[in-house]
């Protein structure tokens, strides 16, 4: 019989993380960005990875009285995760629309819940639109994890391709956030099935 530590809420169950891509934008380099990064993430046994393309949701044009099915199928990949890895780019020093856009449409499925943030700019590694999220995700009783993972697509971050470098310092970035993201995400799974969030 499976200890208790091996059932559901138990810490070997691998962690449900999901990487959001932020950008819609044709053209856009979120999508090599975020599949970088969940690649690094897929290294590690105590991750359960998952890919949520905001590209992939025909959302609504304007908030409808009732909830789309898209709307729905969001909230519900949203509900299923444990712990959630941000892809956003920089807009004009904040985050792009369609991010904020799939954000307000979960409410209970984002809280008690840990988020990081990989972050890009042209110029700026995207710190701006790392804050105003964390803003943002304290609204949703959402922690937000201290180390962030930032690159300048106008450096020497990344390759031609838009894929990352795993540079000597980017390396131990990914490591740092993921283990936050891990420790937070345990933590909060344990405390969500110990009791029910007291929002
Ligand atoms: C509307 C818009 C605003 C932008 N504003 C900024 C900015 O404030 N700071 C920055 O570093 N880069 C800025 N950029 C550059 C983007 O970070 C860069 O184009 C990036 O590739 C956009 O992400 P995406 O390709 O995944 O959509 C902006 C790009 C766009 C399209």
């Amino acid at each position: 019989m499976a200890s208790e530590e091996h059932t559901a809420g138990g810490s070997a169950v691998p962690l449900r993380l999901a990487v959001i891509i932020g950008s819609t934008r044709v053209g856009r380099m979120g999508e090599t960005v975020a599949k970088w990064f969940a690649g690094r993430a897929r290294d590690r046994p105590d991750l359960a990875v998952s890919l949520v393309d905001l590209a992939d949701y025909a959302f609504p044009g304007h908030y409808p009285e009732q909830s789309s099915p898209s709307m729905r199928r969001f909230t519900a990949a949203v509900g299923e995760a444990d712990a959630f890895a941000v892809v956003t780019p920089e807009y004009n020093r904040s985050f792009p629309a369609s991010l904020k856009q799939a954000i307000d449409y979960a409410y209970d499925e984002w809280q008690a819940k840990p988020v990081g943030f990989v972050a890009y700019g042209s110029g700026s590694s995207g710190l701006y639109a790392v804050e105003q999220l964390r803003t943002v995700f304290s609204a949703l009783h959402v922690v937000t994890v201290r180390d962030w993972v930032g690159l300048d697509l106008l450096g020497d971050d990344v390759a031609g391709s838009g894929e990352p470098y795993d540079t000597d310092d980017r390396v131990p970035a990914v490591a740092a956030m993921l283990d936050q993201l891990t420790w937070w995400g345990r933590a909060l799974r344990d405390a969500r099935h110990a009791q029910p969030y007291c929002s």
